[in-house]
């Protein structure tokens, strides 16, 4: 038993997907989020900054004394993760690997498509761990630079569906079956894009697999945490109010209260 908090970091709101997921399957389990608002989005930054900015959400995570760290951002885990992971002394837990694993299970054409933000598809990370499974997938990246920042704005009806009808249009057409949500923004746009693709395709939001592999993990090594489960929310937004009311609105719970932490 270990009844340390889980940590959970993205770049903003996003990781939240991930975070919901995760409370879901391990109801038992404390958590800590930090969402680096301030610094968002990651997705057209340098690989240093991005290295730099997402070790200081892990250092800050680790003086929380958290037991695993969820890297609930596909850009951090793509650049950042392999860089840290060998410096901290806690597991790291990425989506690119959950999700790559979800989509070569389910792909009945081996034919995936994937999209990101510009670094994550720029990195082919997806490409590499769906080939790494089964060298027969066809793995394409397209690219989404608008949908997170647009996610992040909470945005209406009618502005959410003209930026992911134009962002589709470039893949709608394309003989994939298997779609991966490879940014955790994106689950945030779920029924915008339903709207516009052909239902024969299914999408695959990564955090599904994230949840089971967190619960594998910690059972594996005897660290499911037992009794009552508290959850914190950090961001290094100034607008704390803004973090809440969008948190509470996606988590469903109104109870949410963001503390600000200086980056
Ligand atoms: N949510 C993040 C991801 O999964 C990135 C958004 C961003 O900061 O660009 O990649």
């Amino acid at each position: 038993m270990d009844n340390r908090p889980i940590g959970v970091l993205d770049s903003g709101l996003g990781g939240l997907t991930v975070l919901k997921k995760v409370i879901k399957k391990l109801p038992n389990e404390s958590t800590i989020f930090i969402g680096d608002q301030a610094h968002m989005p990651y997705g057209d930054r340098s690989e240093k900054e991005i290295i730099d900015l997402t070790m200081a959400s892990v250092d800050f995570l680790l003086k929380k004394d958290v037991k695993v760290i969820i890297f609930g951002c596909n850009t951090a885990t793509a650049v950042a993760m392999p860089i840290i992971q060998k410096q901290v002394p806690v597991q790291l837990i990425g989506v690119i690997q959950s999700g790559a694993l979800a989509a070569s299970r389910e792909t009945k054409n081996k034919k995936v498509a994937v999209l990101g933000t510009t670094v994550t598809t720029e990195s082919h990370a997806y490409q590499r761990e769906v080939k790494g499974r089964n060298p027969e997938i066809e793995v394409k990246e397209y690219a989404q630079p608008l949908w997170a920042p647009l996610v992040e704005t909470d945005p209406d009806e009618k502005e959410k569906l003209a930026v992911v009808r134009k962002g589709i249009e470039e893949i709608k057409d394309q003989d994939f079956d298997t779609l991966i949500l490879g940014c955790t923004h994106y689950p945030l746009l779920m029924d915008e894009i339903k709207a516009n693709l052909d239902p024969s395709k299914q999408i695959l939001d990564p955090a599904d697999q994230v949840a089971q592999y967190t619960y594998n993990v910690l059972k594996r090594d005897n660290m499911l945490a037992q009794g009552k489960a508290e959850h914190e929310y950090f961001t290094t937004a100034t607008n704390t109010e803004k973090f809440n009311k969008l948190a509470q609105k996606w988590m469903e719970d109104s109870s949410i209260q963001s503390k600000h932490v200086d980056d």
